[in-house]
């Protein structure tokens, strides 16, 4: 790729925030917009920011709530819980100023059957709405209409006793399928897009994008060996249809006419080679890859799946990675970090941000912020409750922990989730003013890649074929090359590279360990205990 072919979300780094768990500005406990805008310097704009490009809004719109946003009764809204229209207007300009750029979701696969949309469309079968979500008889001699099953749970088939029909909802029976073969209900979505671009936002991400159309004859899905009815499908006629090719590019025309946008999908399936399918300059301009929020801590398998991705993107599809985010039964440090979540969360960051790729931080995350552990009782979430205790999403969508002061500084009200036990002890306030904590190493790593281009666009070349104790790889862009080496374990390593290096004369750039002794010797190098360093080429 040339040089100068680099667009903004390429060398971006974007901040995950869960709206509703970032800052309440009202008391009432939610996190919401206007606390959210009181937060922007944290982010950018100040000596003391983090200093992220983006940011990517979990949804804000009217909701019942039934699955915390993502069930949607007004597109073109704001829940008053979160603020108001002007209050966004606000947020937009108050990130811009700080050259923060602002991306949404979009929920377009499912409405909330609290939208009037829906209201309409099960008021009767006659209703010019009817066909705007998906409605079906049982089949001749069956219970139901074909054998499909919710991802969340149970039949995908949802009886409705006034009209004497069942319509179709993949996820809660709250949620509702839209149905994406109708062109008024699809034109009616184009223009919320519409409507949000025109307020000024920078892009949107896609839930579940691939789940918009079925098959139009909504066939039986084959068998398969699985725990839950869902996984004992192979989804073959609910997910990637045809259809999409069209459907994503229409969108994409919208966007092109907004310079600078830019989409992400979120995909079910999380097969790079699908990923591969969805992203070009008449599709999306990134799919998100979600194999890390589920790796073990194996230096071999996060290499496999970076090298699998590599490969199937090849030069068109840009790569993007995550470690934890909100649908995530652990954040990544809870998974990894038992024992020393400082020293793994600063080994995570350093991977996550040096990789070739858009990293996607998660609120929170640059404090080392771990799951609270919550009792059956103090759950929220439908699908925590269900499975629980396998499954919880609540845990790692806790409010953030800004100070050691009430509530954490999120709130002067009861928050609407425990927050971490621990808060005193792990907060903002408190990692701004230690020079070794997470949170001052994400920020020195940030401003490293910001002055590194290698870091930000250069190939990622492994320095191992098959690691075992740690990870090495380059990053080379033209004749500057960052080398990146890992220690993954809790002792020291010897790390022997299975090529000759590209360079001589190695400066260490960065280390976690601040008595950091790592050298560059020949084609082998020691890392201490949970180390991460990254050398440049010098000269
Ligand atoms: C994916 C979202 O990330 C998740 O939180 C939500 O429950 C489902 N899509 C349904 O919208």
């Amino acid at each position: 790729m040339e040089k100068d072919a680099f667009l903004w979300w390429q060398e971006a780094v974007f901040y995950h925030i869960y709206l509703r768990s970032f800052m309440d500005s009202n008391d009432d406990g939610l996190g919401d917009i206007c606390g959210l805008i009181s937060r922007l310097d944290y982010l950018k704009g100040s000596p003391d920011s983090l200093g992220i490009d983006a940011i990517w809004l979990s949804p804000f719109h009217p909701s019942p709530d039934n699955d915390f946003g993502y069930d949607v009764a007004d597109y073109c809204d704001i829940d008053p819980r979160f603020g108001t229209l002007t209050d966004f207007d606000h947020l937009i300009h108050e990130a811009h100023k700080r050259d923060i750029r602002i991306m949404i979701d979009l929920v377009f696969n499912h409405s909330s059957n609290q939208h009037p949309w829906f209201k309409e469309s099960r008021s009767s079968k006659d209703n010019p709405k009817r066909d705007w979500y998906i409605w079906r008889d049982a089949r001749l001699g069956k219970r139901w209409p074909n054998n499909w099953e919710s991802i969340f749970g149970g039949k995908a088939w949802e009886w409705n006793k006034a009209t004497q029909q069942f319509f179709y909802h993949m996820f809660l029976k709250e949620q509702p399928d839209l149905n994406w073969r109708n062109k008024k209900a699809q034109e009616e979505l184009m223009q919320t897009v519409r409507f949000w671009l025109d307020r000024g936002v920078d892009g949107f991400r896609l839930d579940v994008f691939n789940l918009w159309f079925k098959h139009q004859d909504l066939p039986d899905n084959p068998p398969r060996i699985g725990l839950r009815g869902y996984d004992r499908q192979h989804h073959i006629y609910d997910i990637d249809q045809p259809e999409m090719v069209e459907a994503l590019a229409g969108f994409r025309n919208i966007l092109n006419s907004y310079p600078g946008s830019v989409s992400i999908g979120e995909f079910l399936g999380n097969k790079p080679k699908i990923a591969a399918l969805y992203c070009s300059e008449q599709q999306l301009h990134m799919v998100f890859n979600f194999d890390f929020t589920g790796c073990p801590w194996n230096p071999k398998v996060f290499q496999e799946n970076i090298l699998e991705w590599e490969l199937a993107l090849g030069d068109f599809c840009w790569p993007c990675y995550v470690l934890s985010n909100h649908d995530g039964p652990r954040r990544h440090v809870s998974r990894y970090g038992k024992r020393h979540p400082d020293q793994v969360a600063k080994v995570a960051a350093t991977m996550l941000l040096t990789l070739r790729g858009t990293p996607f931080l998660y609120y929170g995350e640059e404090i080392g912020m771990l799951n609270v552990p919550l009792r059956r009782g103090q759950l929220v979430d439908p699908v925590s409750r269900r499975y629980y205790p396998f499954h919880s999403r609540d845990q790692g969508r806790t409010p953030m922990q800004w100070d050691a002061t009430q509530h954490a500084g999120f709130s002067t009200g009861n928050p609407w989730l425990p927050i971490h036990p621990k808060y005193e002890s792990r907060n903002v306030k408190s990692q701004l003013s230690d020079p070794h904590s997470v949170l001052s190493f994400y920020r020195s790593l940030l401003q490293l890649r910001r002055e590194c281009d290698a870091l930000r666009q250069g190939q990622f070349v492994p320095l191992q074929s098959s690691p075992k104790l740690g990870l090495a790889y380059l990053r080379s862009e033209g004749d500057n090359h960052a080398l990146v080496a890992l220690n993954f374990k809790g002792k020291p390593i010897r790390i022997q590279f299975d090529c000759a290096l590209p360079h001589d004369s190695w400066k260490l750039a960065i280390s976690s360990h601040t008595n950091s002794d790592a050298g560059i010797h020949g084609k082998e190098m020691l890392l201490k205990p949970f180390e991460a360093v990254i050398f440049f080429s010098d000269g």
